[in-house]
Formats: C-alpha cells, structure tokens, sequence
C-alpha cells in the first residue's frame, strides 16, 4: 500500500513539474516579444520602462562617437560608390592645433551656427531643382552619433526617389566633422539647421547647466535655504532640471518650428515632413509606401493625420516588480539608464535570435497597413505629417510646452489626448517597417557583442531577404481600437520638465516668425568658421 501512495505522490509531483514547466513556457513565449499578428506586443523603446518611470537613452554626451565599426561584412553589402560616406578620417592629432582651437570657441562656434541659421543654405539645388510646395522634407534630428548618422546616409542614399526630397539636418552639436560628412551628400538637396541653444554653445547658463542651478536631488526646503536659481520649480517628482535631459525636447520643438514656420524656402510647402533620428536605418521603398500610406488615408482614413513607417527592431518587455520599481526611482535619470540599459543588453544576449522571422509582414506579398491610435512610444519613429496637423498642434503649443515630462513623444501624446472636441491623432503605419533602429546598442556598450556593426548587417541581411516584396503595388488596411496602452489616458507625466525656463523657452521658439535667407553667398564663409 505505502509503495502506491508513493507512486502517486510521484505522479503527483511529475503533473504538478509539468504545469509549472508549462506556465513557465507560456510566460516566457508572452515576454519574449515575439511580432504577433493582429497585436503589438509591448514595444519598450529606450524609455526602458512603461510611461510612469519613462527614460530617454543618455543625451548630451558630448564626445563625437565616430570610431570605425565598419565590419567587412558591413561594406560588402554597401555599394562601392557609398564607402565614401563610412570612410573616417582620424583627426589631425599630431602637429598644428589650429582646427581644434577653433571648435573649442564658443563664440566662433555661435557665429557660425548664426551665419548657417541665416543663410539657409540649400546644398545640391542647382543639381536636383528647388523646393516645390509638395517636395517630401525628410528632418533628421543629429546630436553627437556620427557611426549611425553615416549608415542612415548610405540606407537614404539608396532609396529610390530620394533625389526629390529635401533632407533637412538638425544638429545640437557643432562639429566640422559632422558638418563635411553631411555636405558630401551628393545624390539629393541637403540643408542643414542649428539648434541655437545648445548646451554645447551654454555650458555654464541656461539652457545649459548653471552653476547656481538646484542641484537634481536637492530637497524643495534646502534649495530654497540655498537661494538657488530654480528652488521654486521643482518636477512633479520632486527633482530638478538636468540639462541634458530636456536638450532634446527641446532641439525637437525647434526643429518643427524652424522647418513648418520658419524657413524660407517651406513658406508654401504643403507636403509631407517626415521625421527621422541619426540612428535610424530606412529600407530603400520607404518613400514608396509613404506614398502609398498617403493615398490609402486620403481614400479610407482621411482622418488619419499621422503616417508611420517604423517599428523598433525588437520588441521586448520590461517586468519592472515592485521592487525593482522602488529601487529605480531612488536612483537618479543616468543612473535609471544605465540600469535599463543594463536590463536591455542582458535580454538582447539572451535572445540575439530575432531575424526576419520577426517581420512576417515584410514578408508577405499582400502587405498590410494598420490604423491605429497614436501612442508615442509605439509610434514615434519614422513618422510624417503636414502642415495642416501641424498648425493644430500649434494651437495647442501650451500643452506640450508646459506639460512636465521632458519626452517629445509623451508630450505630443498628452497633447493628443487632449484636443478640444476632437478625437485623439490616429496613425496608418505600415506592419511591414521601412525604418529600422540601428542605435539600440548604445555608446555603453563598446566591449559587449551589441556593436553596430552587428545590428547593421542584421538590418542589410534582413532588407535584403525582403527585396522582392518590397515596392508593393497595394496594401491591405485594418483599422484597430489599439491596445490598452493606447487608449490608456495619462495621468502624469515623467517630470524633467518643471523649471518654468524650459517652459518659457519652449513657448519662446514658437513666437520666431518666418526668416529671410542672408548672406546667400556664404557658404564658403560659413566654411571657414
Ligand atoms: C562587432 O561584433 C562583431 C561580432 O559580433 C565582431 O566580429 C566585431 O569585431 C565587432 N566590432 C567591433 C568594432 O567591436
Ligand atoms: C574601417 O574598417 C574596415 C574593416 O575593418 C576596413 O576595411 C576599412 O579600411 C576601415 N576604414 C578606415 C577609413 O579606416
Ligand atoms: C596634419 O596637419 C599638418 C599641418 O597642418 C599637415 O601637414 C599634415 O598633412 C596633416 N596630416 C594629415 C593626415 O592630414
Ligand atoms: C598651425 O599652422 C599654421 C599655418 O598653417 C601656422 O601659422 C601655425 O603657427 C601652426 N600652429 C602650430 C601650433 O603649429
Ligand atoms: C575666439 O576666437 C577668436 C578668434 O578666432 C578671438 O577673437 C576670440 O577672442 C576668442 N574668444 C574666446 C572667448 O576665446
Ligand atoms: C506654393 O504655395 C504658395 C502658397 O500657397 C503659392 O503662392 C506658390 O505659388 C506655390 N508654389 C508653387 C511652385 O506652386
Ligand atoms: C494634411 O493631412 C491631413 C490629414 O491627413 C489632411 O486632411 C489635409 O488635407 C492635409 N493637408 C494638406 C495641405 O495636404
Ligand atoms: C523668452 O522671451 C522673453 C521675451 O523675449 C525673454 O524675456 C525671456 O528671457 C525668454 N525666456 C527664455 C527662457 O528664453
């Protein structure tokens, strides 16, 4: 008899193994972030972690990452004629210092941003012709990541009907070499813009980081003991402004700006703005389906106001337990990056399996299109609209400007949230992305395997894999409620955005009216700066 119950324990304990095993593999098969069809599962973006504790990928470190990561691999999948663009030039260290000298001069550095700001400078126009009104404007936003900048130029320069558009450059950092990569491009019109208000040309004042500044953790009573600059305005979390984290809000801000009301040659422009980053990748139909995006809205969503063609490469989830949460929130904005970048890398090695079987969109013949809720962090990459959506988030500049979260994204989100007897942004994207995340790795990471190099072949191999499909002649369209993320209201934002001078400077960049070019013959002089 005893033998019996044994055996029964046993087979007991054996079901019992099973069902944990089981569950074990249903949680992990619903965290892996595998693409599921019909659904996004969570896609966790540098932010690391879900609205409520969001952080954006360390900016503002001002070293030019510009090493040579080029594999072999790399550049036997880049056309012979586009090396040009990955060649680095090391920098005359020996000898004659004068060219450095001469970056390390923040008044000469502020001259030459000014002079370029006014110029307006169209590069290549005499070749490709003049800014039409529905000329597609494609805006890069650029701080210091020269590696990824140089590969988005090589994807660009390979796309079909890039030679229409207009690639306008929006850079936080001044830097001649940045500067000359940029105007080597030679296979479509170049502008480049310059952040004014950089912590590169204000160091030591607002918007840069004052010396009589609050320090970040400073408690409200002490820092009103101490007298400092910002006592009174503290986040809704209790903190001070870093500069660095509000410097790309900020450039963010400006660079809309600048482009929908300021400069010259987009007076009547009507068409497109897409927006792009340094560290993204775009497959070479991106502005084939961004047109086929435009003419599926304009017949089945007309009141789609944004287009989308991006995803991020992987998707992951970010378990934050209650503890962890707790211990990150003692911890200060860098230090919450690197832990969640930390948490990403440990999860990418985990898993370096993602490959084209993650996109079986890109891989179908009948592509589809989703229309969807906005939400900024699903849909925040590669992503366009015109003037006429642009004018209504003028109307409503107080509310991105004064809400305390120092996220563009989340900050637009709020604004489309909350639009005044009208439905929040919807967005058509398309399932199959045409914009890849090539800067998922990080500056942090050199040693690790997580090297540019690495995702940038898997980005080349996957593109190359989807050649056939691309270029499609329709698109199938779903319209989706969206997920509960979507439609979840926000409640508070991330905080970073207390000091009433962000505030002020955000509101001031709207009030810049439409500018004159001067100096039309200074390239040249603006090259010698
Ligand atoms: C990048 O990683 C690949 C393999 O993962 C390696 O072969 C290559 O040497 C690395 N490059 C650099 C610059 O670390
Ligand atoms: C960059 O590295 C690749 C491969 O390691 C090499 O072939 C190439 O010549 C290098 N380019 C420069 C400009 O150093
Ligand atoms: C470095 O600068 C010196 C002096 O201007 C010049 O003679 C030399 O050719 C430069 N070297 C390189 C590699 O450009
Ligand atoms: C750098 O070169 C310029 C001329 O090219 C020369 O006038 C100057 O003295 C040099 N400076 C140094 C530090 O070598
Ligand atoms: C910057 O350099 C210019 C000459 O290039 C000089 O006239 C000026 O005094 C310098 N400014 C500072 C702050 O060093
Ligand atoms: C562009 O639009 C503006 C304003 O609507 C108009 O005055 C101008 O003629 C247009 N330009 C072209 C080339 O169509
Ligand atoms: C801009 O896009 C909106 C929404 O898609 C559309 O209704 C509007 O007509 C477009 N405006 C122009 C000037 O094309
Ligand atoms: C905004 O503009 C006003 C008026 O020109 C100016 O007094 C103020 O200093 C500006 N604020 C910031 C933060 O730039």
């Amino acid at each position: 008899m005893p033998r019996v119950k044994y055996g029964s324990v046993v087979r007991g304990l054996v079901i019992l193994g099973l069902f944990c095993l089981w569950l074990q593999i249903m949680l992990s098969a619903s965290s892996g972030g595998i693409y599921r069809d019909g659904e996004y599962s969570e896609s966790v973006v540098y932010r690391g972690m879900s609205n409520g504790d969001a952080i954006s990928e360390l900016p503002g470190k001002e070293e030019l990452m510009n090493a040579n990561e080029t594999s072999e691999q790399v550049l036997r999948l880049v056309p012979p004629e586009l090396h040009k663009y990955l060649t680095v030039h090391a920098r005359n260290a020996s000898g004659n210092s004068t060219e450095k000298s001469v970056l390390r001069n923040i008044t000469d550095i502020r001259r030459a941003i000014q002079r370029n700001n006014d110029a307006q400078t169209i590069y290549n126009e005499d070749i490709f012709g003049p800014v039409q009104n529905d000329t597609l404007i494609i805006a890069i936003q650029v701080h210091t990541r020269l590696t990824y900048l140089r590969h988005l130029i090589v994807s660009l320069a390979q796309a079909r009907g890039i030679d229409k558009t207009l690639l306008v450059f929006s850079h936080d950092y001044y830097d001649e070499e940045i500067n000359t990569l940029v105007r080597s491009i030679d296979f479509t019109k170049v502008m480049q813009i310059f952040y004014p208000y950089s912590i590169q040309t204000h160091p030591h004042e607002f918007p840069g980081r004052d010396p009589n500044d609050c320090p970040r953790d400073a408690k409200y009573d002490a820092a009103i003991k101490l007298g400092c600059n910002n006592a009174k305005h503290p986040d809704l979390h209790g903190h001070y402004r870093e500069a660095e984290y509000t410097q790309t809000k900020h450039h963010w801000w400006w660079k809309a700006n600048r482009i929908f009301n300021q400069l010259q040659c987009t007076a009547g422009h009507t068409g497109m703005v897409l927006f792009l980053e340094e560290d993204h990748y775009v497959a070479e139909d991106f502005i084939h389906m961004l047109n086929l995006l435009k003419s599926t809205a304009d017949k089945t969503c007309p009141y789609c106001e944004i287009l989308s063609l991006g995803t991020y490469l992987k998707t992951y989830q970010y378990h934050v337990n209650g503890d962890k949460r707790k211990k990150q929130l003692t911890l200060n904005y860098i230090q919450q990056v690197h832990a969640a970048n930390e948490e990403r890398r440990r999860r990418q090695q985990e898993s370096q399996t993602w490959n084209f079987q993650v996109y079986p969109n890109l891989y179908s013949s009948k592509q589809k299109v989703e229309i969807t809720p906005w939400h900024s962090s699903m849909h925040n990459m590669g992503f366009a609209f015109n003037r006429t959506v642009w004018n209504s988030i003028m109307e409503l500049q107080d509310l991105f400007c004064n809400y305390d979260d120092y996220n563009w994204d989340y900050s637009l989100l709020k604004l489309s949230q909350n639009r005044p007897g009208r439905e929040k942004f919807r967005v058509i994207l398309c399932k199959g992305p045409r914009v890849f995340h090539i800067g998922e790795c990080g500056i942090h990471h050199k040693k690790s395997n997580c090297n540019a190099s690495t995702v940038i072949s898997k980005v080349q191999k996957l593109l190359q894999n989807a050649k056939s499909y691309m270029y499609p002649n329709r698109v199938t369209a779903t319209i989706t409620a969206g997920g509960a993320k979507q439609n979840k209201k926000l409640v508070k934002g991330n905080g970073g955005w207390g000091d009433i001078r962000d505030r002020e400077l955000c509101t001031n960049m709207t009030k810049i009216g439409r500018q004159r070019k001067q100096y039309t013959n200074t390239p040249h002089l603006a090259d010698l700066l």
